[in-house]
């Protein structure tokens, strides 16, 4: 028996810059990064936007094209690429193609960049495509969610679905930089506004109970749009998933996922509701549900959970939507516990909480208890708005 061993390792590093009106002549924010980045070859930067926030942004792909005539640290490809936003813009291979064709025709290679402004839908295919492309072409993040720049965008992870299946096909990828830009708030939907605000609940209950407090006292601030909350929240954010991901297992070898709670359910009610219900809604009700069996099993206190109830009702999340409902072990969300462990690939790993901040990995949920604590949150928003939601 003899062999060979090979060993290396790769450092990634990148910036998440946080700005306002990211293409304005005088913001060089974007041209800093660019000219840092000194390299012999000819580099140029390809922009694919979404088409929602062209839409909402019309003066935008005119002030790119614009600041790169007074900012030539790399070469515009002229034609700007527009998309369409949202969950489709993943279902199909069809726009996948289309942006390894322009890759293809616009001769962008490892030295160039392809920069993706869009939510986390838009980002993550972009993100694939970049990624696979010449076996890598650094991709620059710019996310224009709550959700995006909080949690998704400014990860590793990029994909599309494929076969019917949720990021079927993906790569891990850090992103050459990610900046933050937030007037592309501004056009946000109220839903699209609030649901990235469950991501930061969900990192704040497993990791950090100052910033659940803060969370907690700035609800009204919150749900009235005022941006220098949301600001503040999308950093706070930011900065638990960089630390989280930047710990041991960045690619997700093992089968932990303290990042998902809340998430198996959810996972579920996105699909069950062919995305109509969005990803961050989906999460405020898994946190409901897993925070509520938490009591139920004993680790945390009534009080404890009535508080995270008390932050997702003052937000106006809908977590006794009966499609989340458990009422017996027919229910079909239930299903959802068999599917996040294949998508964990080995044990089934969920996180509950022992305490506000404090996340605790279990491997089996029992499903009479899950069923009290589905109840228990129903109950508790029948308390709140007078409104039955059970769901017979
Ligand atoms: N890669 C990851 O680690 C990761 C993590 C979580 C979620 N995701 C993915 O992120 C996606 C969800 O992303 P999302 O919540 O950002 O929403 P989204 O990308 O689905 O966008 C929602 C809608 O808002 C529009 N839009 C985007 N920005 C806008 C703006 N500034 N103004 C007006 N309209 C705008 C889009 O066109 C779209 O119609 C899902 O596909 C999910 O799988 C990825
Ligand atoms: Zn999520």
């Amino acid at each position: 028996m003899s062999h060979l061993k090979q060993s290396f390792s790769v450092k990634f590093e990148y910036q998440i810059y946080f700005s306002a009106g990211l293409f304005q002549p005088e913001n060089r924010t974007f041209a800093d990064f660019l000219n840092i980045r000194q390299s012999s070859a000819s580099r140029k930067i390809f922009f694919v936007v979404d088409e929602g926030v062209a839409a909402a942004h019309p003066e935008l792909i005119n002030n790119i094209k614009t600041y790169f005539q007074q900012h030539q640290e790399v070469q515009l490809v002229a034609d700007v690429m527009v998309v369409p936003g949202g969950e489709p813009s993943k279902n199909s291979t069809a726009l996948f193609d289309e942006l390894i064709a322009a890759v293809n025709t616009y001769g962008i290679d490892r030295h160039s960049f392809v920069a993706a402004i869009g939510g986390g839908a838009v980002l993550d295919l972009v993100g694939y495509a970049s990624a696979v492309a010449h076996r890598g072409i650094r991709h620059i993040r710019i996310p224009t969610t709550v959700l995006s720049q909080n949690d998704s965008g400014i990860g590793v992870k990029n994909g599309i679905n494929y076969r019917g299946k949720k990021n079927f096909l993906g790569t891990f990828a850090p992103p050459a930089a990610v900046f933050n830009d937030e007037q592309f708030l501004l056009t946000l939907s109220d839903r699209d506004w609030r649901s990235g605000i469950s991501e930061a609940i969900k990192v704040a209950l497993i990791k950090d109970l100052p910033f659940f407090e803060w969370i907690e006292a700035h609800t009204h601030q919150l749900a009235a749009r005022d941006m220098e909350t949301m600001n503040y929240l999308i950093k706070r954010c930011a900065q638990l998933h960089l630390d989280h991901i930047g710990g041991d297992d960045p690619f997700e070898t093992g089968s932990a996922r303290p990042l998902d709670f809340g998430h198996w359910s959810a996972h579920k009610l996105e699909q069950l509701s062919n995305f109509a219900i969005l990803h961050g809604e989906a999460v405020a009700m898994g946190i409901a549900l897993d925070s509520s069996y938490s009591y139920i099993k004993g680790m945390l206190t009534e009080s404890q959970l009535q508080r995270i109830l008390n932050v997702l009702h003052a937000l106006s999340f809908d977590i006794s939507n009966p499609l989340i409902q458990i009422s017996n072990s027919n229910s079909v969300i239930l299903t959802g516990l068999k599917e996040f462990q294949e998508h964990l690939g080995g044990l089934l790993t969920i996180t509950l909480l022992t305490a506000l901040g404090v996340g605790k990995e279990v491997h089996e949920m029992d499903e009479q208890q899950l069923i009290e604590a589905s109840n228990y949150v129903s109950a508790f928003m029948l308390e709140k708005t007078g409104v039955s939601t059970i769901n017979h």
